[in-house]
């Protein structure tokens, strides 16, 4: 049984470490989940200390109180690692980050957080958010992103997880596990993101310059489940078409955003299709849109091997439970797994936990290499659609 104080400091204090009403991701209630009365957050780092000290108050109220009494903000990770050197504070068993990914999966000062928390605290276990960056020109960005990688591969001497939080979802892990105990070989997949976007009233959303648009600050999820199924993909096959902002079928009716303050050039599509070829030869098929009203997300994956069809359902931002749907040789039935209240935040938390404990589920599904691919196939995605269009405006304008 572990125990003892679990130290631990959380890098970014915004939505995905300590919550929204918009989705179920909170890094810190999963931590407190965890390790309960262990959990001792040593420092929260931020940028912007307003942000720090609204979430403490509210800890400091909280069921957890605990674990927040000592939390210091600070501006930046060295300021904690002056402390360590001190004496001052203890070396934490874990770091959490969550900042945005513009400061981070690059060598380049400013942007090499991973670099900096290394140097740091080289022996010390870190969880990442998705995507591993964002930059722009894109070859740049991809690039200093697998540089990070192999940095990263041999410099870090403890486990590092990324949020590519799918992976740890019960009905994706049964899906694994038949592939495996059948040595089963992925024919093809078919996966689509359909977003409810009334509620994405966050400008910076729309923007494709801001967050890099939808498919590589959102579809990434599902873009690194068909890697993590189907595996690896031949990103030179990758084709991809969208259907602009501009363009008839369009236009949305229930944006809650003022749309007029973007370039027409910098919106983001409303749907992307792309396929592509495996590397074994099975290929992929992929849908993303903002089409959709109300809240739920519309977020399946379809998988056929040789006799076996497994569909899941409900998989990311939906009110309803994730479900799996199986087909197998001998039987045109379909077995259906609803699996109610499974939270694969919880789980990923748990693994990361247990793969610095020695705990009973240690597995980390996501590497920060495996993450930096997702986020060069979301590009390859967006840069394809991008070319596809100019080439059919140019034939409009030509005619
Ligand atoms: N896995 C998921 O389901 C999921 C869900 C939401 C967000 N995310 C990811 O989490 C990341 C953060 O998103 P968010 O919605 O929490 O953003 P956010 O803007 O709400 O929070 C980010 C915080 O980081 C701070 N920050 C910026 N630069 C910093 C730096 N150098 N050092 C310390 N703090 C810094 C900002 O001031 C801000 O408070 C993104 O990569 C996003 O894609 C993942």
């Amino acid at each position: 049984m572990a125990a003892g104080d679990f130290n631990v400091i959380m890098v970014g204090a915004g939505y995905a470490m300590f919550g929204t009403p918009e989705g179920p991701w909170n890094i810190a209630k999963r931590a407190e989940q965890k390790l309960g009365e262990r959990l001792k957050v040593d420092a929260v780092i931020e940028v912007n200390p307003a942000r720090g000290e609204e979430v403490l108050g509210i800890k400091r109220d909280g069921p957890h109180k605990a674990s927040y009494k000592d939390t210091l903000i600070l501006p930046n990770v060295a300021e904690f690692k002056k402390r360590v050197d001190s004496g001052e504070s203890k070396e934490p068993r874990a770091i959490f980050v969550a900042t945005p990914p513009t400061v981070r999966g690059s060598t380049q000062s400013g942007k090499d957080l991973e670099i900096q928390l290394n140097k740091a605290f080289p022996n010390v276990a870190i969880f990442f958010e998705k995507p591993v960056a964002t930059g722009q020109p894109w070859e740049e960005s991809v690039g200093e992103a697998l540089k990070v990688s192999e940095y990263l591969k041999k410099n870090h001497k403890a486990p590092i997880s990324i949020g590519y939080v799918l992976r740890y979802l019960k009905i994706v892990q049964q899906v694994k596990k038949i592939i495996e105990e059948n040595n089963l070989t992925v024919m093809a997949t078919n996966a689509r993101f359909v977003v409810a976007y009334e509620l994405a009233i966050k400008t910076e959303w729309w923007n494709k310059d801001i967050m890099l648009g939808p498919i590589i600050e959102q579809a990434t999820h599902i873009c690194d489940l068909v890697r993590f199924l189907g595996g690896e993909i031949d990103f030179e096959t990758i084709s991809a078409h969208a259907l602009e902002a501009h363009e008839k079928p369009g236009q949305l009716s229930k944006k809650n955003f003022d749309e007029s303050a973007i370039p027409d050039e910098l919106r983001i599509p409303r749907a992307t299709s792309a396929s592509w070829k495996y590397e074994s030869g099975a290929v992929g098929i992929f849908l993303h849109s903002t089409a959709l009203h109300g809240v739920d997300y519309e977020v399946q994956l379809e998988v056929f091997a040789d006799g076996y069809q497994f569909i899941l359902q409900n998989i990311f931002g939906s009110s309803k439970s994730p479900e799996l749907h199986v087909r197998r040789p001998g039987s045109d039935k379909i077995e259906v797994t609803v699996t109610e209240g499974d939270d694969a935040y919880q789980t990923e938390m748990n693994h990361f936990i247990d793969a610095i404990e020695g705990g009973p589920e240690p597995e980390i599904f996501s590497s920060y290499e495996d993450a930096a691919k997702t986020y060069e196939m979301t590009w390859v995605i967006r840069n394809s659609a991008e070319q596809s269009q100019k080439k059919i405006d140019d034939k409009k304008a030509k005619a």
